[in-house]
């Protein structure tokens, strides 16, 4: 059997592989960076209760991405900048200079009964005890903009750092635009990219990276005209100009459970994104967190994925070597499905499911994965969608497209009430909170037959 990648996490809920706090609540990620030879990952965190409140960064290393070490928290909110338990050490990201570990990051308070969000920095040698510069804040939201101005993302372009920052003018979401020679003085540039009403009031957790030859902008909008969660849009940066012209849109998640996604590279530059895998009340699908408070946990985050671009748009694969976590194999090779059948998937919750099958010999135009009690994948090869429905925990339908060839492959990853899938090689996906756990799946088809080349359990 799996040991649960902190060997202290608990209850039966719990995912075994995706990282969650030993208890208390859990948000976006933050901060993530290889650093000194090991993977940082911070996240706001509040450890006293499974509510969000007072937030913290709590911290992890961890040498491969999937098993994390927990160590004491980053950042607690102790300063005038972000003491506020309606508040405090909002997201933020990590970049390293000459050797020392910069984190920048929003602190959130309320003065005077309003809303004040600054930018601010805190440093580490040694990359687990952390030093707030003695003249934070560093950035303050423009004149025109409103009070929401948070989450900046550092990176270094051609010697120069920049950081985006989400916010907002007059209810339109905008990504700010900042540069700096040192990480200490910021120098506002511009807006980098605004909504004009399509994609939301305010955009949170903006990111910005060079992938191939192309500048990506990821957000996750609040109150987007089409209930997006985070979307992302390719084009081209004119950084003297503050001009960023996008050429393609799409969502970077069709689930109802991924949410303030942030990339970085790992260490042998691939860019990898790590999301948090729930969603916040006021989304239209929000209704709750569901049961885990029972086990005192509250929040994961997702598996990470590796980014890549393809044609203009992006694949969000899951990382290779989270494979290698699992010690049984099993192989079925051409699956005739004609009338309902159970598979065993794990002993613990915890498997990679596996499928490939082409188009022409799914004869019933359809087949259906029945995933957890509740819950079911319908691959759909006339509409050409992963159509997923659930009536517990991510309650609702959603539709997530197939890649365009005859021949398809799917991964599912099921940690128990956390399930990730993958279509054709992360063309599209779909993450979601399902909180009846079970250990079976089983396969059905409306009518005729289908047969699936081959179906793979890891677990
Ligand atoms: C996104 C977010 C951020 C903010 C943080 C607070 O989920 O709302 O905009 O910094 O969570 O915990």
């Amino acid at each position: 059997m799996k040991q649960s990648i902190l060997s202290n996490r608990k209850g039966r809920l719990r995912p075994l592989l995706h990282f969650t706090a030993e208890k208390g609540w859990i948000n976006d990620p933050n901060g993530l960076i290889f650093f000194n030879g090991e993977y940082h990952l911070f996240y706001q965190y509040n450890p006293y209760s499974t509510v969000w409140s007072s937030m913290h960064w709590g911290h992890a290393t961890s040498p491969d991405l999937l098993h994390w070490k927990a160590l004491p928290i980053a950042l607690a909110p102790t300063m005038p900048y972000d003491k506020d338990p309606d508040g405090g050490c909002f997201s933020g990201s990590a970049i390293e200079k000459d050797g020392r570990l910069y984190l920048i990051y929003t602190g959130s308070i309320h003065k005077d009964g309003k809303l004040e969000q600054t930018q601010n920095i805190a440093w580490s040698d040694d990359g687990i005890n952390f030093t707030r510069y003695e003249a934070n804040p560093v950035i303050r939201r423009p004149e025109n903009a409103s009070r929401d101005f948070r989450d900046p993302k550092v990176f270094l372009h051609e010697g120069t750092y920049y950081a985006v920052i989400g916010g907002s003018i007059d209810g339109d979401g905008k990504v700010f635009l900042y540069e700096s020679n040192d990480i200490l003085s910021w120098r506002y540039k511009g807006i980098v990219f605004s909504s004009n009403g399509k994609h939301g009031q305010m955009l949170e957790c903006p990111d910005f990276f060079r992938l191939d030859d192309k500048w990506v902008l990821t957000f996750s909008p609040m109150m987007s005209p089409d209930m997006k969660k985070c979307v992302y849009l390719t084009g081209d940066m004119d950084f003297n100009n503050c001009r960023f012209t996008a050429c393609c849109y799409d969502d970077m998640d069709k689930g109802f459970d991924f949410y303030a996604p942030q990339s970085f590279l790992d260490k042998d530059g691939n860019r990898i994104l790590i999301a948090w895998m729930n969603r916040w009340l006021w989304m239209p699908f929000g209704e709750d967190w569901g049961p885990t408070e029972q086990e005192g946990w509250r929040g994961a985050l997702s598996l990470p994925r590796r980014i890549q671009m393809k044609n203009g748009s992006l694949t969000f694969k899951l990382i290779e070597n989270v494979k290698e976590l699992f010690h049984h194999k099993t192989t079925i090779e051409s699956l005739a499905v004609t009338e309902e059948k159970p598979y065993y998937t794990s002993r613990d919750g915890t498997c990679l499911i596996m499928l490939d099958f082409s188009r022409d010999s799914i004869r019933s135009g359809m087949f259906r994965i029945n995933i957890y009690e509740n819950a079911s994948l319908i691959i759909d090869v006339i509409s050409n969608n992963a159509i997923f429905s659930c009536e517990n925990g991510g309650k609702g339908i959603t539709v997530a497209p197939l890649g365009g060839d005859t021949n398809h492959h799917l991964e599912i990853s099921i940690d128990n009430s956390s399930l990730e899938i993958f279509v054709d090689n992360g063309f599209s996906t779909i993450s979601m909170n399902v909180f009846d756990c079970s250990d079976t799946l089983s396969i059905s088809v409306p009518y005729k037959d289908a047969t699936i080349k081959n179906m793979t359990f890891l677990s």
